[in-house]
């Protein structure tokens, strides 16, 4: 019987794993954060923000299983030669080959070299993920912050060691550190094309939340940060406001008029409270919030530099990361800028009313989400209006984002959501926050390669389905097949990925995984077990074997049983049946019946049926 019936419970457990598996924990990484340091540093964090800072701690957790990074990583040395120098490539150009004038297909490196680049916004190519100094600043600046709150919130020395190391091995190590520039950022391939362009300014953006973690560590006096590294860091930062406020493309980028042009003053400002010189940083905000910002926001609260872009949804949800960003470096620094109007009479609340209004398309409508929130922080929210927002549009428990660790106590009542809300978040859903929609921007296509994706545990799943059943075959068949070695081999290399993010994420991770899937299997187990109680019957499904019952049936179709305690079998019924001493059941139909004591009932030994369809199943 237990060949039969673990064939079937395969099928069963495929549906069931499908039900029950959980979705992988994922990392969001906000377009950009600053919030006031102290306030952070000191830790007194309301209780309703629990859920915010046990996700922070997961997430500092996750990130920092995959740090260190350096720029020194990469494969491609920058034109300099020299891997301490920032690289990377314009994520939305594309080769125009048209007048290369070659007769012949090119290779990569000829398309590289010979045809011209073109922009075609909003159009990522994969190409310019061959070097991912970008992608690592990223989650190198993600894991500072995260880890920097997590030793607030939990304590843990640990998480402050873990980011002082990180901040050590991008910036600072003789070996490893980066060159205060970004003199090879977003290059555009091409003939000449050997240096960066202004845009690639932007790729280090996120520098504001490594500076908030470095405040943080500063403010608290971790051990790790010593006076010699944050000394080490001055000095960095000093080159670097250099570099942006001297190098041409840097200065191209701080007159850009839309996103471009806010970020600048994000990192600008940031690096200055680094150093200390509050009155630059003021005057940087002001120089902000009196220029291009003036032109930013129009009467009707939209962002017509954002809203030309391919995306308008996600640019408009982009520039208000650097608007509010920018306005909280100033409060930090002690200057209130919120209520700056534009030159139309207009504030970062308009812009966020106007976005809000808006339909996502086929953007993700969470990247707002933040902005909602800072801005009823900011503004408050007498009418209810980004409360009732925030609830209606969130189908994930919003006391879970780690940003209501410091937006929260604008939306209240979040905490408990309404009837609208789908969510009624399962443990093994804690915690779990959409990605947002992955900082392309005008930057980069940083995807999110914290966890596993959806469709990576989908092909995890599929190949364990289809592996345990080809090897149940081998066990179960009466043919001979040979044991499927190649195939095991094939689904070793296609899951070389999976198996690789596992290693990154470490043994807790796996040891999850592995208790996430024990208990699918229990639950499919209890599923079938629970199905042989309701029908009666020890094995409820089983599979045709043999060919003696076709046409009715053919090898290889499965049979639902049951076995009603108060029925008698009939002339005609399709039996399944064990014979004494054979270990295979049989399945046959009935075609007479004789002396059946009335008090027999189905099923019972003693039943007597003559069969036609002779063979073993
Ligand atoms: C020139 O090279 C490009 C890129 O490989 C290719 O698409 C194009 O067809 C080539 N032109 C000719 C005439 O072969
Ligand atoms: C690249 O930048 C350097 C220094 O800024 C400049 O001298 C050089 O002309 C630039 N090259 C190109 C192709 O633009
Ligand atoms: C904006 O101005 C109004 C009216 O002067 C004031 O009540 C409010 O507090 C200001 N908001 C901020 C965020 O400073
Ligand atoms: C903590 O949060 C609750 C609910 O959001 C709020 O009612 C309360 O005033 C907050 N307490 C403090 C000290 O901020
Ligand atoms: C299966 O193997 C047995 C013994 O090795 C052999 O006699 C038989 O012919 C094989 N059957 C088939 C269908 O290959």
């Amino acid at each position: 019987m237990a060949p039969l019936s673990l064939k079937s419970s395969l099928f069963l457990l495929a549906g069931t794993c499908l039900y029950l598996v959980p979705s992988v924990r994922s990392v969001t990484s906000y377009a950009n954060v600053f919030y006031n340091p102290d306030v952070l540093a000191a830790g007194d964090f309301n209780q309703s923000t629990l859920n915010a800072q046990s996700t922070i701690i997961q997430w500092a957790g996750i990130l920092a299983s995959q740090g260190p990074w350096t720029v020194t990583s990469k494969e491609m040395a920058p034109p300099s030669g020299d891997k301490h120098d920032y690289m990377s490539f314009s994520p939305y150009a594309w080769p125009d080959c048209s007048k290369a004038g070659n007769t012949t297909e090119l290779t990569p490196e000829q398309i590289w070299t010979t045809c011209e680049y073109v922009t075609r916004d909003g159009q990522f190519n994969p190409d310019a993920r061959m070097v991912n100094d970008i992608g690592n600043f990223d989650d190198m600046a993600d894991a500072v912050f995260y880890n920097s709150l997590a030793w607030i919130i939990g304590g843990d020395l640990e998480y402050s060691t873990n980011a002082v190391n990180f901040i050590q091995s991008w910036f600072l190590s003789p070996d490893t550190g980066m060159n205060p520039n970004l003199n090879y950022a977003q290059m555009k391939r091409g003939p000449g094309g050997r240096n960066g362009t202004h845009t690639g300014v932007l790729d280090l953006k996120c520098l504001t939340k490594v500076v908030n973690g470095v405040l943080i560590l500063r403010d608290k006096k971790a051990p790790a940060w010593t006076a010699d590294l944050d000394g080490k860091m001055i000095a960095w930062a000093k080159e670097y406001i250099t570099w942006l406020q001297t190098a041409s493309i840097a200065q191209e980028e701080e007159a850009s008029t839309n996103n471009h042009g806010s970020f600048y003053f994000n990192q600008l400002g940031a690096l200055q409270l680094l150093i200390g010189d509050k009155d630059a940083v003021q005057k940087a905000v002001q120089v902000y919030f009196s220029g291009i910002y003036a032109g930013q926001i129009s009467a009707n609260g939209d962002q017509p530099f954002e809203s030309a872009r391919t995306r308008p949804y996600h640019y408009r949800a982009y520039n208000l990361a650097a608007m509010i960003t920018n306005a909280r470096i100033g409060e930090y620094a002690g200057i209130n800028v919120w209520n700056t109007t534009t030159s139309s009479g207009t504030t970062i609340q308009s812009a966020l009313d106007f976005a809000i209004a808006q339909q996502p398309g086929n953007d993700d409508p969470s990247e707002l989400y933040p902005h909602v929130a800072a801005v009823a922080m900011q503004y408050g929210d007498p009418q209810g209006k980004y409360g009732t927002f925030l609830r209606s549009k969130l189908n994930v428990d919003l006391t879970k984002a780690p940003f209501y660790l410091w937006d929260s106590l604008s939306v209240e009542g979040i905490a408990t959501p309404t009837s609208n809300d789908i969510s009624t978040p399962t443990s093994s859903h804690a915690g779990r926050v959409k990605p947002t929609a992955k900082s392309e921007g005008s930057s980069t296509g940083k995807e999110d390669s914290s966890a596993l994706s959806d469709f990576a545990v989908s092909k995890l799943l599929y190949g364990a389905i289809v592996t345990v059943s080809a090897v149940s075959r081998y066990f179960i068949s009466d043919l001979n097949l040979t044991f499927p070695w190649s195939f095991s081999i094939l689904t070793a290399t296609m899951f070389a990925d999976e198996l690789k993010t596992f290693r990154r994420l470490g043994l807790r991770y796996v040891l999850l995984q592995i208790l996430n899937f024990a208990s699918v299997l229990a639950s499919g187990l209890m599923m079938w077990k629970g199905l042989g109680l309701f029908t009666n019957t020890e094995s409820p499904i089983v599979v045709v074997l043999s060919g003696s019952m076709e046409p009715a049936f053919y090898r290889g179709d499965l049979l639902f049983l049951t076995n009603p305690l108060n029925e008698r079998y009939v002339t005609g019924d399709i039996t399944v049946y064990k014979v004494p001493g054979a270990d295979i059941p049989i399945v046959h139909r009935v075609l007479e019946t004789h002396d059946v004591p009335p008090k027999q009932k189905r099923g019972s030994p003693g039943v007597e049926a003559t069969v036609i369809d002779e063979g073993r199943q």
